[in-house]
């Protein structure tokens, strides 16, 4: 498991530019499905056929980064966010262009308190003697990602983009190791999920399954003075019950726990206070569709140190596994 995360994590794919990890997600699957297809919008789509239930299980490809905006004479480069990056994360961290160009992310020294700074204070340092020889390099338009070798400390991994590679992960692992069913599955490898759960959308329309299952991180409410928040790292996977984008249907919430207490596995329950998920747009679409999602616990969500636990990862394969069959 670990060996595969690192591989995910590594592989260039800010939102929009999913082009490397999709590749890299392709290999590993191909051979163990009956066709693979890749959508308009670039989502990842493996279908395993059946004549039993249509599901379409999600977990989105794509991490969150940022985007050249401006070079100045100097050749010091700003950008925009691509998903939500925030300004502390950022700050003396290093991007990686999809070209490999590196950078190091600074401010501006007139900064004096911390309180002030912003994303437009901030300026990536690519090592160019002046524009031109940056433009050499990197285009307004380019995107980077942040680095963050993914790396294991005892059962744990820090990295980063475990938002959301790990479920990429999970999901990798249950193709590779599916049990015969009669249903007909649809693993989708969605794009853009940072910028809106856009690509969700357009596979599940065109899909249209029965119900679907999402597998994404969420936060925990267990580092010092977090928010509180029932969700805990090693506390097992977490079943989805809302988040800012959605109230989980109940028979995917049932589905979902019966089947946990089937295996016996440790689980709990997740309410996300911010932010949204892939079932947020795959429930609204075409007539509406039954839909909910296994959450992997992860601390330091978007930042380039996430931390996820192999406990928590393994079982929410076996739950994954246990639910589409
Ligand atoms: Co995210
Ligand atoms: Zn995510």
């Amino acid at each position: 498991m670990f060996e595969l995360i690192k591989k995910l994590s590594n592989a260039f794919g800010v939102s929009g530019n999913e082009e490397e990890i999709r590749e890299v997600i392709k290999n590993e699957i191909e051979k163990k499905v009956d066709y693979v297809e890749v959508d308009a919008l670039g989502n990842l789509i493996a279908v395993k056929k059946g004549k039993g239930k249509k599901i379409m299980v999600a977990a989105h490809m794509d991490e969150i980064g940022i985007m050249a905006t401006f070079i100045d004479e100097k050749g010091f480069i700003r950008f925009s966010s691509i998903g939500w990056v925030s300004e502390f994360y950022a700050l003396g961290q290093r991007v990686r262009f999809q070209n490999g160009t590196v950078g190091a992310v600074f401010y501006e020294e007139k900064v004096e308190d911390m309180k002030n700074i912003k994303l437009s204070k901030l300026y990536i340092d690519i090592g160019a003697k002046n524009r031109e020889e940056a433009e050499k390099k990197v285009r307004v338009g380019d995107t980077a990602a942040f680095m963050g070798e993914a790396l294991k400390e005892g059962d744990k991994i820090i990295s980063k983009a475990l938002d959301d590679r790990s479920g990429c992960a999970v999901v990798i692992k249950t193709i590779q190791d599916l049990p015969k069913t009669d249903n007909e599955i649809y693993f989708v490898f969605t794009v853009q999920e940072e910028l809106g759960l856009r690509g969700a959308k357009t596979a599940a329309y065109q899909i249209k399954p029965d119900l679907a299952i999402a597998v994404d991180v969420t936060l925990t409410g267990d580092t010092p003075e977090s928010k509180p928040m029932e969700v805990k790292l090693g506390g097992g996977p977490a079943i989805k019950i809302k988040d800012r984008s959605v109230i989980c249907h109940p028979k995917i919430k049932k589905l979902l726990e019966d089947n946990a207490k089937k295996l016996n596995i440790p689980y709990q329950f997740e309410i996300l206070e911010a932010g949204g998920s892939d079932p947020g747009a795959i429930h609204l679409t075409a007539g509406g569709i039954p839909s909910g999602a296994i959450s992997i616990p992860c601390r330091y969500t978007h930042s380039p140190v996430e931390m996820v636990d192999m406990g928590d990862l393994e079982n929410a394969v076996k739950l994954l596994r246990e639910s589409i069959i």
